[in-house]
């Protein structure tokens, strides 16, 4: 079968739907990204980056996200299980756990093509691009990504504060004018 968006939504709703969601959405994801070619066709070119919403509902989010080169995003948690699937580029994660005063360093994974990550509902990451492609990535959330109250730390001093979406996009929009403007 030609894979497409709506084969890639389908086979993630039905995962959705299974006793362990997250475990049957990481499966799909593996299996789609062992062939990083045909995501890359099914979803088409990537021309800038940015968060694409293949598909909302109130228990399920899929969305393609390209992160620009030297896109850096600060800790934020989700609030909901996420699941990435990675198919192009780099996406290097640092995870952070609460601690008394803001956050502390948990670890980190550097993601590539053909990696698949699973995050509890209660994770927390910063997300950074540092490569001179694009990391592109299948993300797949067990809620509405849009509707959810969520945090976002401040990078430099770990303050704790509402998710802001709309910064986000602003930090997209500067990331790729920097991309685009980059010498050659
Ligand atoms: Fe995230």
């Amino acid at each position: 079968m030609l894979l497409d968006v709506d084969e890639v939504v389908a086979r993630c709703r039905t995962a959705r739907d299974e006793h362990t969601p997250q475990l049957a959405i990481r499966d799909v994801l593996a299996e789609l990204v062992a062939d990083a070619d045909a995501v890359a066709a099914a979803l088409g070119p990537v021309h800038e980056g940015g968060i694409q919403a293949l598909y909302r509902s109130p228990d399920l989010t899929v969305l393609r996200i390209v992160w620009t080169p030297g896109m850096k995003l600060q800790p934020h948690n989700h609030a909901m299980f996420a699941v990435v699937g990675m198919y192009g580029g780099q996406e290097d994660n640092a995870f952070f756990r609460r601690a008394e005063r803001g956050l502390e360093s948990a670890g980190g994974r550097d993601l590539v093509a053909g990696d698949v990550h699973v995050m509890g509902h209660d994770a927390i990451h910063a997300v950074s691009n540092t490569r001179s492609e694009y990391a592109v990535a299948l993300h797949v959330y067990g809620g509405d990504f849009f509707d959810a109250e969520r945090s976002e730390w401040d990078p430099a001093t770990f303050e704790e504060r509402p998710r802001d979406l709309a910064n986000t996009a602003r930090q997209f929009t500067e990331a790729n004018a920097a991309w685009a403007a980059r010498p050659r």
